[in-house]
This record gives C-alpha cells, structure tokens and sequence, in this order.
C-alpha cells in the first residue's frame, strides 16, 4: 500500500495556534468553537465563513475577534457588515470571499462546508501548505486523487474529521502501511435500518432528520439514512489512505461506539472507541499531534452492556451499492453521484421527491453520465466542476420521471 503524502506529518503547532473555521455556522463548525472555547489562550482565529447565516457569523467573529468574516451568499453582505460595523473586522461575500478566508494565514483550517461548495476553499487552504482537518467528504468525492495530489505537492497536512477515518488515521498508528489488509467503517444503519424496504421507500422527512446516534447538519444526516454517507465515505477512505476498494469494508454496528477497524496481516484487528460526539474526533485533530480535553461524555462499556453488528443490506440501502460502483468505476464517476445526491438530497428536503427516489435518481444519473462518455477523471478544480455541473444538469433533467416513479 502507498503512503498517502499529505496526512499527518507531526509537527508540533505554535500557541497560539491561527485557525480559520470554513462553516463555522454549521454543526462541526459549532463543535469546534466549543473547544475552542475551552482554551481560548491556545487558539486565535483568523478567518470565519457561513454561506447566509450572517448573524450568527458576526457574533462568532465577534466573540473570537477574527481579522476577517465572509458569507457565500452575497444577499447575506449587508446583515454581515453591518452587525460588525465598528468591529475592525473585515467583511466578505460571495464564492471568492470564502477562498479568500481559506487563503489567509492560518496555520489550522477546518473545512466544514456542505457538498462540493467546499472544494475550491478547501484546496486554496490545502494549496498554501496548511493543516486541513477534513470534515467535507464531497470534496473527496468530487475530486478526491486531485486534492490529494495538489495537497501533496503544497506540502499540506490532512487530518480526516470525518468519525470513521479519525478512528481509522488512529487505528494506523499501530502498524506499517504494508502490513494493513483491510479498513472497516463502521455504519450506524440510520433511522431505518429495521425497516422493511416498502416503508423506507415513503418515509417522510421528518423521519429521515431523527438519526438514532449523531446530531449533524440535515444533508448529512439524510445521506446517514440512505446509507449513502457510508458510500461517500469507502470513497473518502480510498483517497486518505490510497487503499484499494477491495481493502474497504463496512460493518452496521447501531451503538456508534466503535467509529473504525483496521485489519494487520497477523489477524491483529485495532479499533478505536468513543462516544458519538464529534467534539472528540474533531478534538484530535485541533490538538494535532498532542491531545486535549473535551466534554465529551466518556464512554463507560459495562454501561453500554453489548455491541451489535450485522451486514448492510444492499437491498433496502442500494446508495451504498451505488457509490460502490462509482469508486470501482472510478474516474468522474463519483464527481457524477456526488452531485447527483446532492440534487436528490435537495429535492428530498424540498419536499419534491420521496425518500425511495434518492438512490433512483442517483442511479438514473450515472446510468445517463456514462451513456454520454468522457467519464476521465477530472485533471482540473474546473473539470471536477465541469462534471459536478453537468450531473446537476442531467439529474434536473431526470427529476420528473424518478420523482413520479418514486411518489
Ligand atoms: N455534522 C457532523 O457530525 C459531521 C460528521 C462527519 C462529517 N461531516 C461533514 O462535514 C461537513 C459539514 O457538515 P455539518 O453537519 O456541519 O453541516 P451543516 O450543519 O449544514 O453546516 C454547514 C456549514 O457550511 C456552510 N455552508 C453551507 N453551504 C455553503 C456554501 N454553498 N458555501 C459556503 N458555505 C456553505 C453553512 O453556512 P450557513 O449556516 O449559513 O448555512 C454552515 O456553516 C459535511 O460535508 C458533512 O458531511 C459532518
């Protein structure tokens, strides 16, 4: 197995430590301002970022006196200026002023914008040398050989948020790369894991947004119960840790207390616990290469009495399958079913597609993708973009059929 470049060179950080919070509004980006609440002597912030949440933002910028605030949304500029008119923080808006954000001098960066609106901050940060702690997993999926590669050459760090590969990036720490055989994501299964296939297909949406173990932001948390987040994430792991798709596993286990295994040659099998609280993933990262408290509930197993698993069913769940054959298929093929989920989680939301059309309209897109050709991998942040554009293109385009198959 490669060594995948970019993850984890230990170094430790200067105090205070810059960091720059990409979706600070956000769930993880409101994790993350809890610990730094915790040690505010250690941490300055350089940069904060919403898409049109400004009022939040300007007080985050506020209480931490970040040198610069921006929302994506330009509609959103004038609440954001003026609630801090007088502040001496600077303002942006717009796409560009998120890059902006990513691009000033902070040495730690926490990249937690939803869906493929990440990727070219995300990157403006990798391509600077810094440290990335990794909550976005679109932007993996969307163009995940190309950040790796640009995130290697600028000489950045990576270091995966996401529960399942921080458990992971942990669980490595115990062996060589060449002796792993296989990872293990582990999958809570969502809200509907015992549900027979008929009635997943007509779940409604509050139903989707009540996630037996995490409390996340809604597109995660709908992708968590189709399962594609599982799929987005064997993705993810394929490009963090340059593992072949047949050394990526995933077990259902409904507690959420074991995150990842990895398998050594001996038959050596390393996991790592936790409560489901993502302040401690996102914990380890912020600290990098040291460790630091949290308030994270502390997990007590004779408490907890048993831990399950079971294997998904790929039946009732296809997203998993789907995303399975986009990571085989490889090239633009996960560019494709990326943004083919994020049009149907949208729809989904908006009321306008049932919850069985999900994985329909992501099957119809990549069906149609592939029937257009020119499925290369994408060389450029502007191909990746290119492809994301025109599988939105093709899923709006497929929305009325799936949905009215799908009601
Ligand atoms: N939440 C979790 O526990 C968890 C766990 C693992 C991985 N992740 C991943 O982390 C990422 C963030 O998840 P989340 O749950 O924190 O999401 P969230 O609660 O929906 O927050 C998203 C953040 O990104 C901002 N944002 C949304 N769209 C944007 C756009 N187009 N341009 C710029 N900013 C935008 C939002 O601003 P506004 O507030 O203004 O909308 C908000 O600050 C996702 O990729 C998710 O898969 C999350």
């Amino acid at each position: 197995m490669k060594q995948s470049q970019p993850l984890a060179r230990v170094e430790l950080s200067p105090v205070p430590r810059s960091v720059t919070l990409l979706g600070a509004t956000g769930s993880i980006g409101s994790s993350t301002v809890d610990l730094l609440r915790q040690e505010p002597s250690r941490y300055r912030v350089e940069a904060v970022t919403a898409h049109r949440n400004a009022a939040a933002l300007a007080q985050l910028a506020r209480e931490f006196g970040a040198r610069f605030a921006a929302v994506a949304d330009p509609a959103a500029y004038d609440v954001l200026k003026d609630a801090l008119s007088g502040s001496g923080i600077e303002t942006g808006a717009g796409a560009d002023a998120v890059v902006e954000a990513a691009q000033r001098p902070a040495d730690w960066v926490m990249a937690a914008i939803t869906g493929a609106a990440s990727l070219r901050p995300t990157l403006a940060a990798a391509e600077r040398g810094a440290t990335v702690a990794l909550a976005n997993k679109e932007c993996l999926v969307c163009a995940g050989a190309l950040f790796m590669r640009l995130a290697a050459a600028a000489g950045a760090c990576v270091l995966p948020v996401d529960s399942e590969h921080n458990a992971i990036f942990q669980a490595l720490g115990a062996g060589r790369r060449e002796d792993v055989r296989r990872i293990i994501l582990t999958a809570s299964g969502g809200p509907f894991r015992t549900f027979p296939a008929e009635a997943i297909r007509k779940v409604t949406l509050e139903q989707a947004l009540k996630h037996p173990t995490w409390t996340m932001g809604q597109k995660v948390t709908i992708d968590s119960a189709t399962l594609m987040n599982k799929g987005l994430e064997l993705i993810e792991a394929h490009h963090l840790f340059a593992l072949a798709p047949e050394a990526l596993d995933v077990v259902v286990h409904p507690q959420s207390v074991i995150h990842g295994l990895v398998e050594y040659r001996d038959g050596s099998v390393v996991a790592q616990l936790g409560s489901p609280d993502m302040r401690i993933p996102i914990a380890h990262c912020l600290a990098w290469p040291v460790r630091m408290g949290t308030p994270a509930a502390r997990l007590d197993l004779a408490k907890l009495g048993t831990l399950t698993f079971e294997e998904p069913d790929p039946i009732r769940f296809p997203a998993l399958a789907l995303a399975r054959r986009a990571l085989t298929v490889g090239g633009a093929a996960p560019t494709v079913l990326n943004a083919a989920n994020e049009v149907a989680v949208r729809e989904f939301v908006d009321r306008r597609l049932g919850f069985g059309g999900i994985p329909s309209l992501v099957e119809a897109t990549l069906d149609a993708a592939e029937r257009q050709g020119a499925m290369a991998a994408p060389q450029s942040v502007e191909e990746a973009l290119a492809v994301d554009h025109n599988a939105r293109r093709l899923a709006a385009d497929l929305l009325p059929e799936i949905a009215a198959m799908a009601s």
